[in-house]
């Protein structure tokens, strides 16, 4: 059985990819430190897998950590997802961004080596493509950062590129995500983000339940079909399927990829609104206010790659996303707490 380290396990999309790991066969070890996640993940996880989760609570900038963590565990391959994601933040504490995103992404690859391990799957993001060239962005598109946290992506991508071309035995999947939203369709997991989110679903989400009054749509003005702004918009277990389906494409193939994991359709925020309100049945109401600095206005997928090398593409709609967020949110009005 192949053993997979998953890193940032107990976040939104590593708790996801946990399961559908699991479902796929394959034995996890999930490592987080809870910087921003719930250790309620872990009890969740434990009544959906049907037993009790091989979890270690360590950092990724922790080097003897993580020793310990390969010397207790056989690990054949690792998937990187802990990190932190929040644009704003990423200005305000660029070091506290750099470090985690870039030396958590070194020391864990530091530790694979030190214990023969040189499969990885890494979480990048459709942020690494910059101010659109054309759209739909493909892998093929040039590569540019718009803010820290982007950086931090980018760089983590130069530095897994460096590190193959050091030691072709390195098996490296870069997946470039689009817009993650649902939930496990049991509604026992799903995004539970602390504070204010800054993400259109969790804060749509959260006014569904009460906890916030109104939506602030940035901007309605784009030139965009009705003025607000378009995203490709995921489900977050048709993405946490990618990852099985990247990491068996390392495995099998012995060999390295690049790809997008997004739907290739443009959805614009009011579009997402009105289909939560179908799916909740629950009004959301909203304003529309100035662009948030720095958004773009438009960006989706070419999941064309994705569907020809690895044989996966998203299968949930946007219907089913909305209701399996609300299925979440309306159960746990509170998230994990
Ligand atoms: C954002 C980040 C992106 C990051 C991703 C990870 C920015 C500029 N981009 O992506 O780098 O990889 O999160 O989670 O922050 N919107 C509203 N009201 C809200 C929230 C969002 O109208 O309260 C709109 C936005 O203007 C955008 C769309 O909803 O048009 C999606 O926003 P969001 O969920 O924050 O995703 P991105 O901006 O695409």
């Amino acid at each position: 059985m192949t053993t997979v380290l998953l890193t940032g396990a107990a976040g939104y999309i590593g708790s996801h990819t946990w399961l559908a790991l699991q479902a796929a066969g394959f034995s996890v070890v999930g490592l987080d430190d809870f910087s921003n996640s719930s250790p309620e993940v872990l009890e969740r996880l434990r009544e959906l897998g049907g037993r009790r989760p091989v979890f270690e609570r360590a950092s990724v900038t922790d080097a003897a950590a993580l020793d310990a963590v390969f010397a207790r565990h056989r690990i054949d391959a690792v998937v990187h997802f802990a990190a932190f994601k929040a644009v704003g933040e990423s200005a305000a504490q660029p070091l506290a961004y750099y470090a985690n995103n870039v030396g958590g992404l070194v020391g864990t690859c530091q530790a694979m080596q030190r214990h023969g391990v040189k499969t990885l799957v890494f979480s990048s993001s459709a942020t690494v493509y910059g101010e659109p060239k054309y759209l739909p962005y493909d892998e093929a598109h040039p590569l540019s950062a718009m803010n820290v946290y982007g950086r931090t992506k980018l760089f983590g991508e130069q530095i897994l590129r460096d590190l193959e071309a050091s030691d072709p035995a390195w098996k490296i999947a870069w997946l470039r995500y689009f817009n993650p939203v649902g939930a496990h369709e049991s509604g026992r997991i799903g995004e539970d983000p602390r504070g204010v989110p800054n993400n259109l679903m969790p804060y749509v989400t959260q006014v569904a339940v009460g906890r916030r009054e109104f939506l602030q749509v940035f901007g309605g003005d784009y030139d965009t079909p009705d003025g607000t702004g378009v995203r490709d918009y995921l489900h977050v277990m048709d993405l946490a399927e990618g990852h099985v389906a990247a990491l068996r494409y390392l495995l099998d193939h012995g060999a390295s990829i690049t790809t997008n994991l997004g739907t290739g359709q443009g959805t614009s925020v009011l579009q997402l609104v009105q289909a939560f309100e179908r799916a909740s049945g629950r009004p959301i109401p909203y304003r529309i206010v100035d662009r948030r600095p720095g958004d773009l206005p438009a960006f989706w997928a070419d999941p064309t790659l994705a569907r020809e090398r690895l044989g996966w593409r998203t299968r949930r709609d946007l219907d089913a996303m909305c209701a399996d967020s609300w299925r979440w949110q309306s159960a746990n009005p509170q998230g994990y707490a």
